[in-house]
């Protein structure tokens, strides 16, 4: 049995529907259901007896350790955060909740748990800590990409948060001997992703005739990878990574924002032409950055390649076109969680003045 903590959210789920796809091994998601999660991203396996579900927050440990007495897992996989860089700009406080004090109530609950267990049982638990490469700061255009050993130096409060717990899960290990595993992986895409981040959120205001706010001069780069990718990652570190360790995790794939929303466009074009005519390219607005941007992300996933033998399997052509498809046959999957609560965010962080753009044309 496998403890998944956040497995209602995008990449949680994701990982659920693949390793359900791979394996019996019953697994059992913990999740406080925050406007992230969402079991509709899970409703196909209702009926299914090695699915289970606990709505919990991570941060409550007496509730966690009375759920790894209850389930006794041979891992946990702890996928739940706040995961939004600009609702980390406007509210920091729920990041430090969940992100630092819910990692270090799981660790602790894990802690007093294993205790109770005997060596060889303690020996081979896992708990695999899924984090960010947002940790590592800012590359330089000319700087290699990050690798294990880069130092942390994490600009937002997300990337903060995560870093911390980081920090945490890597002491919890040293002094204590938690068998831990920590992934570090780039930016994800592809189904049941929240439309408040890039791709998704995209795909959404170009069907709905709204601006697509590209922040700054669109040159931003982020390392795109495939979300069953990132999941195939997650399964092989658990199945062969060595405890204490941690693993970059990235498609090679560095790509310029303005270009990931050109491809969007150009994909939609193709697969759901605009009812007025002319191309979605002509919705892109250009607004104001996002303070403290990171500049660019890359992944020197070597290790993971080398030891673990992980390579990704899509390459950004093709992964995105599955996902633009998914979202375009799953209209009703995003109508129900842009709800009300999604449209009070839009309005917060995009503002009416950015569809004001689009409506005197400054867009290109
Ligand atoms: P998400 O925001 O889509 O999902 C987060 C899930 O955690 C939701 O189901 C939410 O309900 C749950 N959650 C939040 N606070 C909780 C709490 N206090 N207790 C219990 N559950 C809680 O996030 P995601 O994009 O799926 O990211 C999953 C993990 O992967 C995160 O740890 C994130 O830092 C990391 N990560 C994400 C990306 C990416 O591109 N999305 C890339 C690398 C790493
Ligand atoms: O690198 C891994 C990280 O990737 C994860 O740890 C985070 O959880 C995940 O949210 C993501 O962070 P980013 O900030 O890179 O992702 P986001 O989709 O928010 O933005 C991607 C890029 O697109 C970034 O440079 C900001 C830009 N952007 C984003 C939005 C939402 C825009 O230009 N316009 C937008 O409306």
């Amino acid at each position: 049995m496998l403890l998944i903590t956040g497995g209602a959210g995008f990449i949680g789920a994701n990982f659920v529907h693949h390793w359900l796809g791979a394996n019996d091994e019953p697994v059992r998601v913990l999740d406080a259901l925050t406007y992230a999660g969402n079991l509709e991203s899970l409703a196909a396996l209702r009926d299914d007896a090695r699915f289970g579900f606990d709505r919990v927050d991570i941060c409550d440990g007496e509730a966690i350790a009375a759920l790894l007495r209850r389930h006794r897992p041979r891992a946990l996989l702890h996928f739940a955060a706040e995961s939004h860089v600009d609702r980390s700009i406007h509210g920091p406080g729920d990041f430090v909740r969940t992100n630092v004090q819910g990692t270090f109530a799981l660790l602790e609950a894990v802690r007093g748990w294993l205790g109770e267990l005997d060596p060889a049982q303690r020996a081979a638990f896992r708990f695999l800590h899924v984090s960010t490469d947002e940790v590592y700061g800012s590359l330089q255009p000319h700087e290699p990409a990050f690798r294990e050993d880069t130092p942390y130096a994490p600009n937002s409060p997300y990337a903060a948060s995560k870093a911390a717990s980081d920090h945490l899960v890597r002491a919890w290990h040293h002094t204590y001997g938690v068998p831990v595993l920590t992934t570090n992986c780039s930016n994800n895409y592809g189904p049941y992703q929240f439309p408040e981040k890039l791709i998704p959120l995209m795909i959404h205001h170009a069907l709905a005739g709204k601006a697509l706010p590209v922040y700054g001069d669109g040159c931003n780069v982020r390392d795109w990878l495939y979300v069953d990718d990132h999941c195939r990652a997650i399964a092989r570190v658990l199945e062969a990574g060595r405890p204490g360790r941690t693993y970059n995790v990235g498609g090679r794939n560095e790509v310029r924002n303005i270009d990931v929303v050109h491809t969007v466009c150009d994909l939609l074009d193709e697969l759901r032409p605009r009812a007025a005519g002319g191309s979605y390219r002509q919705q892109i607005a250009f607004v104001a950055d996002r303070p403290g941007h990171d500049r660019r992300y890359a992944i020197d996933a070597a290790r993971i390649e080398h030891e673990l033998g992980w390579t990704p399997r899509e390459t950004f052509a093709s992964g995105l076109r599955r996902t633009v498809q998914w979202y375009l046959d799953n209209q009703l999957w995003v109508d129900h969680v842009a709800s009300g609560a999604y449209r009070e965010w839009v309005d917060l962080q995009y503002g009416s003045a950015r569809d004001e753009v689009l409506r005197t044309g400054a867009a290109s």
